[in-house]
Order: structure tokens, then C-alpha cells, then sequence
């Protein structure tokens, strides 16, 4: 049964990151329809919304976040009728569809980029994106200091279309993902028709790539702090690219046309912002609806950071109407599994040379933990591919293979994400795993990855997909993402316990086992030793249908005052 009005409040959104879903074609790479004939198995875990990493026309120099073309599909994933036909058989299930949209950058292979290349200095298909001339004598040196999140200038100098050594043009990723200019009416209103193009076809909504980066400070000067701290450099607030105040203008043109539709759409901000307070203003009422909890997610396993992080959102988001969002793991960080055991910010990856690697076994318990965490929390929550079936990051790629941009670019000095991108397994035994008949994949799949194949997981009771199903259906069936958190104190500093409606849930993080709450376990991330909850383990325990909330006495976190967030950080 689908999710009733403004789904996107308390849905749990599943993302396919269509390269490494499964291959019907058999070339390696997976595809539309490939990911079709697997539907039947996320109706089956309970999602309520799948998200789509970028499958349009690209180069692929960045695994699709470059785009060439906006309203088509890559021939590497099929075609617009094999969309419609995923489409319409996910909405046959109850399940929303929503795409990555990517307005930040396009790739040097879309027809403006290359106009702008033999139009020349100063033409209008020039200010469509961030072309500048360089500093130095000669226009050598780039024009300013800014880097690139990949590593190395974000500045790519060109050859004029005489032959002269010209311009440079702005790329904050890879130099073959030219950055557009925002500020110019062109590249908004052909935003605006890419939004429509895909909402014509009966997309649910859209995770927006880059949110935070679409304008830059207009003299582009000097950063004072070039080199980017944290993932996607979110610890730098002082970033000249980073939540400029003109960004919310965009949103609120985007609703606009969203609210065009019939029906309830979502747009999803990846927002690389330092704090829950600051992203919480691009999600009032008339922006976007959801912005991805990257806070939350890059907390580490700290009972303490997790419960301020935790109230930190609800109280932030609510302020403005919106849900809190959750996220564990994505295309772009080491998964849950293996991050967990490791201190938190591991943006560089983790590979054979990394200093530690973590234990899966143990990962792999803390990390059902996690999800237990995550799962009963009021809001929205995303799951990458692969996490329901308990997987690890892979460590052992060869050099030779990796394809993130950031090994290149980085002379391997940064591992990057492809340790969590590797093809997922789906029946033991078979060629690939079950990825594609043809055993061909386009990262290699590390020794022993049957182990975790769904076919495996589905038939055994204790298996971690079995665990992510019942946690689906009860949180569904409670209405958890629609309930209001009440903190249980005094557990102790190793110990996070709270109630969400009608269930309670606590999480030991210490050595000492903690004595169970009466009532009965509806679901448990580990073994429970007389009555007593392991360390590393979480349970849900019903408090016998009675709603704990402000009603029976319980106190909620209080929303922050919109005016103060207003004025603190303006827009
Ligand atoms: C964020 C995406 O999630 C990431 O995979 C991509 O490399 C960058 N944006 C650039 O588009």
C-alpha cells in the first residue's frame, strides 16, 4: 500500500545507482532494464520511493553526474520507453520514482559547452557557464585559487578556437564537469523545462545534485581557505560557492513549477552544509521539501554525537515545516558496514594501502545496530543499494581498475568511492553473482561476495535483509516517520533510549550489557543474552499500543524559532 499524502514526509526512498543495480545486456554495467526485472524484490523489502542516480546521455567521466544530454537516456542504460516501462511498473506497485537532477555542472560533451568553446571570448554561449580569462602576464596563472572537490585547481585552461592559448573555465569536480553560470536567464529557464520534461513523464521528484554549489560569490576572488575540509568540503563555511543567499530564489522558481503538478512531488537538496540550522532554511515551505542529513550521517558511532545530531534536526527541520531526513550510506561515502568502525570523516575512501580495515563481522553487527537507530526515527529515510544485504565497503581493487575520478586526480593519494560502488550480489553461485549473465562487471567483485546474495539473505530468518524487511514493515505499519521522538534519560552515557509512538528503542553502545525494558521485542539488531541488550546492538520494543507523546506526558524536542535562523543566516 502506498503512502498517502505528502509521501515524502515519512517515506523510505531506496537508491538504485543504475551502473551497479543489475545488467540485463550482460556488457557489465547494469541498466533500466535490468533494474526492471528486480522491482518485484524492492516491492518485496518495502521501500516506498526509489531514487535513480543519473542515468543521461553522458561521457560517463564522472559515472554519469556529467550529463551531455538532459532529456535522454545513455545508451549504456537503455532508452526513454525502457524509463517509462520501470516507471509505470513501479507506480503499478505503490512506488515513487525520483531522478538525479544535475544543475551544477554539465558535462564538456553538452551541445552548449562545446558552442561556448568555438564561440569565443565574450560571446553569449560563453556566459552560459564560468569562462574567465587567467592571471599572470599572460593569462597563465588560473584566476583564482578555488580547488577542485576532486583534487587538484578547478580551473581547466582552453585553446582558443585560433589556436591561442584562452580562456579558463570553472569546474568545482572533474575538469570534463564545466560549472554553469547561474546568474544567467538562459541556464535558469532551461532548467525549468529539463524540470517539466521529466514531471510530463510522471516522475515523483528529484534529488537535486549540488544544491549548495549553484551560485558563486560574484567576484569570484581568492578563497580564503581554498583547500576543502570534509566531504564535499561541507566543514567550509567560508566557501565563496557554498549556500550563497541568491540559491533560494532558484528553489522557490522549481516549486513553483512542481506545484504545476498534480499530486505530491518531492525535491531533494544535496547540501553539503555545515550544519542541520543552516540547511534547514532550503526547505521551507516554498523550496525545496527534504534536504539529505549529511550531519547525521557523518557522525560517528558516539552515543552522544548521535543523540545532539539527532535532536540538533528535529529541532531545525520542524521549525520550518519540514521532515527530518536520515542516511546512512550513498554513492559517495564508505558504507555503513565497514565506515563505522573507523573514525568519522573518511572522505578519502579506504583501500589495500589504507592504514586500518575494519573487521566485517563486527562492522556488519554495529551497523544493524545503525539502521535499527535510524529506522525508528520520525522523517524521511534514504538506504543505498546493497546496505539491506549487510554489505561491506570493498577494499581490494586493483589501482588498474579504479574509475573515480578522485584516484586520477589525486595520483592515488585518495582512494575515492568506488569501494562502495562495486556491482551488487543477487544469487550465489551464478556468473557475477546474479549482477549480469555474463559474469562481465564494470568493477570486479571482490572473493566470497556470494555470502551476501539476496537469494542467500531471503532464505535465512536471522539474515540482514530479512531484518531491513520486518523493520520496513513495522515502521509502515506504525506510522514512525509521522511520530514525534521523546528522549528517555538517565540510561546512562554509553546507552540512547527513546520512544517514537508506540514503540521503544534503545541502543547499547557500551561494554556493559544493558538490562532490557519490559515489553515485547519487535525486532533486535543482535542476539539478546538474558533479558540484556549487548554492546553494539539496538532492539524495538512495543510498548503495548500505548502512543508515547506529548499526550501521555512525554516532552518532545522544541523546534528552533524560524525568525532567529532567519537572521542568523539569512536568504
Ligand atoms: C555529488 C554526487 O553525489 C557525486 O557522486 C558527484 O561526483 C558530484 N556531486 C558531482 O556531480
Amino acid at each position: 500500500m502506498a503512502l498517502g499524502d505528502e509521501w515524502w514526509r515519512e517515506a523510505v526512498i531506496y537508491q538504485i545507482y543504475p551502473r551497479s543495480f543489475a545488467d540485463a545486456n550482460g556488457d557489465g554495467v547494469g541498466d533500466l532494464p535490468g533494474a526492471l526485472t528486480r522491482i518485484d524484490d524492492l516491492a518485496d523489502l518495502g521501500v516506498d520511493a526509489i531514487w535513480f542516480s543519473p542515468f543521461m546521455r553522458s561521457p560517463q567521466r564522472d559515472a554519469g553526474y556529467d550529463v551531455a544530454d538532459y532529456r535522454d537516456i545513455d545508451p549504456l542504460f537503455g532508452t526513454l520507453v525502457d524509463f517509462d516501462a520501470f516507471l509505470a511498473a513501479a507506480h503499478e506497485r505503490g512506488i515513487r520514482v525520483i531522478v538525479d537532477l544535475v544543475p551544477n555542472h554539465s558535462s564538456v560533451a553538452h551541445a552548449w559547452f562545446q558552442e561556448a568553446l568555438a564561440a569565443g571570448p565574450g560571446s553569449a554561449a560563453r556566459e552560459r557557464y564560468l569562462f574567465l580569462d587567467g592571471r599572470g602576464s599572460d593569462g597563465e596563472l588560473p584566476p583564482n585559487n578555488w580547488e577542485s572537490e576532486f583534487g587538484g585547481s578547478a580551473w581547466e585552461r582552453i585553446t582558443e578556437p585560433d589556436g591561442s592559448a584562452g580562456q579558463w573555465y570553472l569546474h568545482l569536480f572533474d575538469s570534463s564537469q564545466p560549472d554553469f553560470n547561474w546568474r544567467n536567464p538562459e541556464v535558469r529557464a532551461e532548467f525549468l523545462d529539463i524540470l517539466r520534461f521529466w514531471l510530463d513523464r510522471g516522475v515523483d521528484g528529484f534529488r537535486v545534485d549540488v544544491a549548495h554549489g549553484l551560485i558563486k560569490k560574484e567576484e569570484m576572488g581568492d578563497h580564503q581557505k581554498p583547500s576543502n575540509s570534509g566531504p564535499m568540503g561541507s566543514r567550509d563555511d567560508l566557501s565563496p560557492y557554498r549556500g550563497q543567499p541568491e540559491v533560494h530564489d532558484i528553489f522557490r522558481e522549481w516549486h513553483q513549477v512542481m506545484a504545476e503538478y498534480e499530486g505530491d512531488r518531492v525535491l531533494c537538496a544535496e547540501a553539503w552544509l555545515s550544519t542541520a540550522d543552516k540547511t534547514a532554511l532550503w526547505v521551507r515551505r516554498d523550496e525545496m521539501h527534504q534536504a539529505f542529513n549529511f550531519g547525521y550521517l557523518m557522525t560517528g558511532w558516539d552515543p552522544q554525537a548521535l543523540r545532539d545530531v539527532i535532536t540538533e534536526s528535529l529541532r531545525a527541520y520542524p521549525a520550518v515545516g519540514a521532515p527530518a531526513t536520515w542516511v546512512l550510506s550513498n554513492h559517495d561515502v564508505i558504507r555503513h558496514a565497514t565506515r563505522l568502525m573507523l573514525p568519522p570523516d573518511q572522505d578519502d575512501g579506504i583501500g589495500p594501502r589504507s592504514p586500518r580495515i575494519p573487521e566485517h563481522e563486527t562492522g556488519l553487527h554495529r551497523a544493524r545496530a545503525a539502521t535499527m537507530l535510524m529506522l525508528a526515527l520520525p522523517g524521511s529515510a534514504y538506504l543505498y543499494q546493497g546496505e539491506e544485504l549487510g554489505l561491506p565497503e570493498v577494499v581490494d581493487i586493483p589501482d588498474e581498475a579504479r574509475q573515480d575520478p578522485t584516484f586520477a586526480r589525486t595520483q592515488g593519494r585518495r582512494y575515492g568511492r568506488d569501494g562502495c560502488r562495486v556491482p551488487i550480489p543477487w544469487t550465489a553461485g551464478a556468473p557475477s553473482a546474479g549482477f549480469s549473465e555474463t559474469g562481465e562487471t564494470w568493477l570486479p567483485q571482490p572473493e566470497g561476495w556470494d555470502v551476501h546474495a539476496r537469494d542467500v539473505e531471503r532464505a535465512d530468518p536471522g539474515s540482514t535483509l530479512n531484518l531491513y524487511r520486518r523493520l520496513l514493515r513495522e515502521r509502515r505499519a506504525r506510522r514512525l516517520g509521522r511520530s514525534v521522538l521523546v528522549w528517555i534519560d538517565d540510561v546512562g552515557e554509553d546507552v540512547l533510549a527513546f520512544h517514537n509512538h508506540d514503540i521503544t528503542v534503545v541502543v547499547n553502545f557500551g561494554e556493559q550489557p544493558f538490562p532490557l525494558p519490559s515489553g515485547q521485542v519487535i525486532a533486535a539488531s543482535g542476539p539478546l543474552a538474558d533479558a540484556h541488550l549487548p554492546t553494539d546492538t539496538a532492539v524495538w520494543i512495543d510498548s503495548g499500543g500505548v502512543p508515547i507523546g506529548p499526550e501521555t506526558g512525554g516532552v518532545p524536542i522544541v523546534p528552533s524559532d524560524i525568525d532567529d535562523l532567519v537572521e542568523k543566516y539569512g536568504g
